[in-house]
């Protein structure tokens, strides 16, 4: 157990990036208007260039690393990663940015498609859940670390840092932890279930010995290789009615993660704030608690997703998060928001995402496509939480101007209760069951999907 968490940890690195990179820009982006002269156009553009890498990267992720290995394209996003942080920290021009945005974004995509796919495949059943969480934990160590920095760079009055190098300084800062990455990357073993599909079981062994045990080990390589034995690994298969379930679910979840609103609030928090009479030193505070809260509740996620297993996180938070984005909205209708009560209530829905939708998705995601077509059905189902981010990231300041904040809030209100039933009636259980478990019963179609799955 403790080399599998260390080698999790390693791939997880690759979601502190994932925070990393997504969040920087709210910071960064003060200091860029001012110093390129930006329209509201080029703002978007300063914030979704990343994005657009994002969805590209994350589509490609799967065939890269059905074909040359998970551990090699790893590595090629660690680079692509260094490359896009030093990019944006050094351009004269706002062009020059936003192609090294681009850059950045591809290994984003890359690595938020096979991190979690890698712990997956590398986990053993029992602590599955745990390990791909995970990937999140680290996002959200990203996220709150970078409002730090941010913080700290932005400083107040006197202390700020210069207009023309403080931005440089947020991009530049993402090169430690991608260098960090990519070393340690060369001391993490290739996935396992990849080896044999690549017909290298007895290299895959060493690696599952480590991880099971003997025993075990041998046993899991029979049932991946039986696992492979079935039709090849084509799309096309996935849209066959047993698999097309799994589809459902996987890009089912990915959307509906994005379009109940996490990311209006990761990325636009402070204005929010602003809109119920906060000032700009309280706005910036209250964003630090909306990490800390996304951060303690992630580890109260990553012990409970084995114990209660993923349906009831998911169906408690999302229905957590209908009450308190309802009353987000009810408070901006009034006409006269309670800073407090909007706080609170914007507090209590990232608790209740960060407990559920945000790790639990990620996990489903990587763990319910059978073995021989996980890497694209997981990067079709990435690539589709990427669009979705982009989307809502897009929209939502106008929305807030044309709609209203009562409104916008209510719209997400009603995806999370959409959530609540997409998950009571279509999604599986698959706590505790090896990923061969969890196939078997799509491809049997005996699964019964409002109920538990059966024990094997
Ligand atoms: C999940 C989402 C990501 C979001 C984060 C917030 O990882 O996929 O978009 O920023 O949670 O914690």
């Amino acid at each position: 157990m403790k080399y599998v968490t260390l080698v999790s940890m390693v791939a997880a690195l690759g979601g502190l990036l994932f925070g990393f990179d997504t969040a920087v820009v709210s910071g960064a982006i003060g200091f860029m208007k001012e110093r390129f002269n930006l329209s509201e156009i080029e703002v978007g553009w300063a914030v979704s260039s990343l994005i657009i890498g994002c969805i590209i990267g994350a589509a490609s992720a799967g065939v890269l690393g059905d074909r040359f290995g998970r551990k090699k394209v790893l590595l090629l996003a660690a680079l692509l990663f260094i490359i896009g942080s030093i990019g944006s920290a050094i351009p004269d021009t706002f062009t020059g940015y936003i192609i090294a945005r681009i850059i950045g974004g591809l290994g984003i995509g890359i690595t938020s498609t096979l991190c979690p796919l890698y712990n997956a495949e590398i986990a053993p059943a029992k602590y599955r859940g745990r390990l791909v969480a995970l990937n999140q934990f680290a996002t959200v160590t990203g996220i709150f670390l970078v409002y730090f920095i941010n913080l700290w760079i932005a400083g107040y009055g006197d202390d700020a840092w210069d207009v023309s190098t403080g931005w440089r300084w947020m991009f530049g800062f993402g090169v430690i932890p991608g260098l960090i990455f990519f070393v340690l990357l060369f001391f993490v073993p290739e996935s396992p279930r990849w080896l044999i599909k690549q017909g290298k079981a007895a290299e895959s062994l060493p690696i599952l010995l480590r991880i099971h045990g003997e025993e075990l080990a041998r046993q899991e390589v029979l049932e991946i290789k039986e696992s492979f034995k079935q039709e090849s690994g084509s799309i096309r298969q996935l849209f066959s009615p047993a698999l097309k379930l799994a589809l459902i679910v996987g890009v089912g979840l990915a959307v509906l993660q994005q379009v109940t609103g996490i990311n209006a609030i990761m990325y636009y928090a402070p204005e929010i704030f602003k809109q119920t009479g906060a000032g700009t030193n309280a706005s910036l505070v209250q964003t630090i608690l909306v990490g800390l809260i996304n951060f303690l509740f992630t580890i109260l996620a990553i012990w409970l997703i084995d114990k209660v297993g993923r349906k009831p996180l998911l169906l408690g938070g999302s229905a957590l998060m209908t009450v308190s984005l309802f009353v987000i909205g009810l408070q901006f209708h009034s006409g006269e928001p309670s800073g407090l009560l909007v706080l609170i209530f914007i507090l209590l829905y990232v608790a209740a995402f960060a407990i559920s939708l945000g790790p639990v998705v990620w996990v489903l995601i990587s763990e319910i496509f059978p073995n021989r077509i996980r890497g694209k059905a997981t990067a079709i189902a990435s690539m589709a939480l990427w669009m979705a981010d982009y989307v809502v990231s897009q929209t939502f300041p106008p929305m807030l101007s044309s709609a209203g904040p009562a409104m916008t809030f209510w719209i997400f209100g009603f995806m999370s209760l959409f959530t609540f039933i997409f998950t009571w009636r279509v999604v599986p259980e698959t706590q505790g069951k090896s990923l061969e478990e969890i196939e078997s019963l799509w491809s049997a179609k005996k699964i019964n999907v409002t109920q538990k799955l059966p024990e094997a």
